[in-house]
């Protein structure tokens, strides 16, 4: 019997590019979804398509057996992951895996949330095998700060407040372990790092490992929007000024054990994270950037 093969959707971004290579280690069949003709990506069948145009899904979907459903914020990912969903069940997929968020509520006063809770909601209604991950903050959205960072400093309206941020290659590894395994349908999995950390803290981090002098500045969320806006449109804007101000109320510091319930081995510490990236936060900066806010 050939291995089950995955639609990876968003495998050329973030969590997606981590998740292709941990599915071909386990054994899994991957085809790897990008919108750009021409563009190989390594141990997998790729397959353009795009997320807003139903019939490149249809073919895209076309005899897989799982999907892994990803996509990068914007103001209709609710709908579009929607109709996703939907196509997947009618082209007879089996298992749906879900990237979700942190503390994905429908009344969060946090849009990001609200709509991610959309989006589990539906796919829990459709009768199609699912597993929702949740992963907290993203370490690696410190890469949009590298540019600051160079500088010495990066900012965003969180004061002390500590957050369970989590290495994405762990987010990869796990949805990988819940995609190649079994007994995860209906399962919730909410997704950190092993500790909270402050931003300060993670200004140390990045300190030690570049013996750089790198602070971080706690920025008012007016200033804070002020610096983002023109950069970013306005929906992006006031939603990343509502996740900042759910990371500073002090909401997302719980820390959860599913990363090494899943793979069998801890969540990457803060610091690992900062070592093995040390590279990307020690270059001298290419060109000032206004602010240094976690893209989304
Ligand atoms: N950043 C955080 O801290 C954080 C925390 C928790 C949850 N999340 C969630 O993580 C998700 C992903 O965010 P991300 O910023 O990491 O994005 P990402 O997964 O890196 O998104 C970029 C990817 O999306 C693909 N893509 C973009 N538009 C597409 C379209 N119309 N159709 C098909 N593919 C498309 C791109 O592929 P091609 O260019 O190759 O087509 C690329 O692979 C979001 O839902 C976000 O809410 C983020």
């Amino acid at each position: 019997m050939n291995a089950p093969t995955v639609l990876v959707t968003g495998a050329t971004g973030t969590v997606g590019s981590a998740l292709v290579p941990a599915l071909r280690v386990r054994g899994l069949g991957v085809r790897a979804m990008t919108r750009h003709a021409g563009r190989d990506i390594d141990g997998a069948e790729t397959v353009v398509a795009d997320l807003k145009d139903p019939v490149s899904l249809a073919a895209a979907l076309d005899g897989v057996d799982a999907v892994f459903l990803n996509s990068p914020s914007a103001e209709d990912a609710a709908a579009v992951q929607i109709r996703f969903a939907d196509l997947a069940r009618e082209a007879g997929v089996q298992r749906l895996v879900l990237l979700s968020q942190y503390a994905a509520t429908a009344d969060s006063p946090v849009r990001f949330l609200r709509w991610h809770a959309e989006v589990e909601s539906h796919v829990r209604r459709i009768g199609l095998d699912h597993t929702v991950l949740r992963p907290n903050l993203y370490l690696q959205g410190l890469f949009g700060m590298a540019a600051t960072i160079a500088q010495g400093w990066f900012g965003a309206p969180i004061g002390d407040a500590t957050v369970s941020a989590i290495d994405t290659r762990d987010i990869a590894e796990s949805a990988a372990a819940v995609l190649a395994g079994t007994g995860h349908d209906g399962r919730t999995y909410t997704l950190t790092g092993p500790r909270a950390v402050s931003h300060h803290e993670i200004a140390r981090a990045l300190s030690d490992v570049t013996g750089r002098d790198i602070t971080f500045r706690d920025v008012p969320a007016d200033r804070f929007a002020a610096m983002l806006s023109g950069i970013l449109p306005p929906w992006q804007v006031n939603g990343l000024v509502e996740d900042y101000a759910h990371y500073a109320r002090g909401e997302a510091s719980e820390v959860h054990s599913s990363v090494a319930d899943l793979t069998g081995r801890p969540a990457r510490d803060l610091t690992d994270f900062a070592r093995d990236h040390a590279a990307v936060f020690a270059a001298a900066p290419a060109e000032k950037t206004p602010t240094g806010e976690a893209a989304r």
